[in-house]
């Protein structure tokens, strides 16, 4: 049998495991807070709304108040969450383009006011339901290379932003500018300075139309370093932004960002168990207490590619690893490398902190992970 390796972090997860089981997804606050730290100092003219779709959980709303962020929200449930964390109304924008009209209402009540929308049909209804909001046109931008596509719903073609403002204006809105996201896990700069080009010939026809243009929104998108190995792509993307900014848009224009998994991504690490072990294609299978069903869903949804690591060290050898679930899809990686576990053996992921425990079900009555904040 392997040895257990013997370093900070395989004993940090010992112990928690002794304390609080598994499956277990821990997050780091300061990880959370250095996050934040790096996007404010690499995006100095930016203000930061956390998109809490990508990890909703009560103690990070609470540390990202207390550092002061504003928040992204998607329904009334994300609304009444970040306000139950301590967040202002004026913190929140009600980013979803397509809201029900009982959540308009519900948001005017709540004193949510910031909102975006990319078609007609959405306008009347925010009209009629929430009068007087403030809006931002989502615009269709490229989302070329990035890993999360969020072009295919949503955004209205850049030639008809003016229009809508225009008829925003009409109706009675307070129209205020263009938001866009670029996909998730972007990974190619042009997108955003693509994207702000078009924002800024935008801006300057809302001028020539006396419409006002206070705010622009430039999403989420912000990646993070997805290997060990790899080079952590966020600097040169925050510092193409930073200067295209400075460049193509007035220093009165307020701007703001929507960054989900860039806040949230790195800070947590899912700890799982082996519960089951068998030979199968002349490779040992490991069965683990969490797998596509739950916090690993995110290799689904989220099309994340996660790197397993054991606190097990020997010579490896090629295996698969599955989930506990009763389905064959729960088959979480045919081909990784691994010393020899066994029955009670750790299995961890790092950097799954976004687009993960959201998304898990307790399909077959298994549990979802617990999560714990940790220093
Ligand atoms: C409207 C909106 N804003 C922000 C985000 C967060 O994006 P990211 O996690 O890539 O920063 C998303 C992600 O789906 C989104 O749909």
């Amino acid at each position: 049998m392997a040895r257990l390796k013997n370093t900070k972090l395989a004993r940090q997860i010992h112990e928690r495991v002794k304390k609080d089981g598994s499956p277990l997804v821990l997050i780091s606050r300061s990880a959370l807070k250095a996050q934040v730290a790096r996007f404010r100092k690499a995006l100095p003219r930016v203000t930061p709304y956390y998109a809490i779709k990508a990890n909703s959980h009560r103690d990070i709303l609470k540390v990202m108040v207390a550092e002061g962020t504003c928040f992204d929200v998607a329904s009334i449930a994300e609304m009444d969450a970040v306000l139950e964390a301590g967040a202002k109304p004026s913190q929140i924008i009600f980013a979803n383009t397509i809201k029900p009209v009982a959540a308009l209402k519900e948001a005017g009540l709540r004193g949510v006011d910031l909102m975006t929308f990319d078609n007609e049909c959405e306008l009347d209804k925010i009209a009629e339901h929430a009068p007087g909001t403030r809006v931002l046109v989502r615009i269709s931008v490229p989302n070329v290379g990035s890993i999360v596509e969020l072009g295919l719903k949503f955004g209205v073609d850049p030639a008809d932003a003016i229009s809508l403002l225009i008829k925003a204006y009409k109706l009675g809105l307070r129209p205020v500018g263009v938001s866009f996201h670029v996909g998730s896990q972007c990974l190619r700069s042009e997108n955003y300075s693509e994207a702000l080009e078009i924002a800024a010939i935008i801006a300057r026809d809302a001028h020539l139309k006396q419409l006002p243009f206070e705010i622009l929104d430039i999403g989420g998108g912000f990646p993070i370093m997805q290997g060990a190995d790899e080079e952590d792509p966020f600097d040169h993307m925050a510092s193409v932004v930073s200067s295209e900014l400075d460049r193509l848009f007035e220093p009165h224009i307020q701007v703001i960002a929507e960054p989900g998994r860039f806040f949230a991504g790195p800070a947590g690490t899912l700890i799982t168990r082996v519960v089951g072990k068998a030979i199968r294609e002349n490779k040992h299978w490991y069965y683990l207490d969490d797998g596509l069903y739950g916090t690993l869903s995110a290799q689904v949804f989220d099309h994340a590619k996660f790197e397993y690591k054991t606190t097990r060290e020997g010579r490896t050898r090629l295996c698969a690893l599955a989930g506990p679930t009763c389905d064959s899809f729960d088959t979480i990686a045919r081909s990784v490398e691994m010393p020899e576990l066994d029955i009670g053996d750790i299995v961890y992921v790092e950097r799954i902190g976004a687009y993960s425990t959201g998304s898990a079900t307790t399909f077959n009555g298994m549990p979802m992970a617990k999560v714990v904040m940790v220093p």
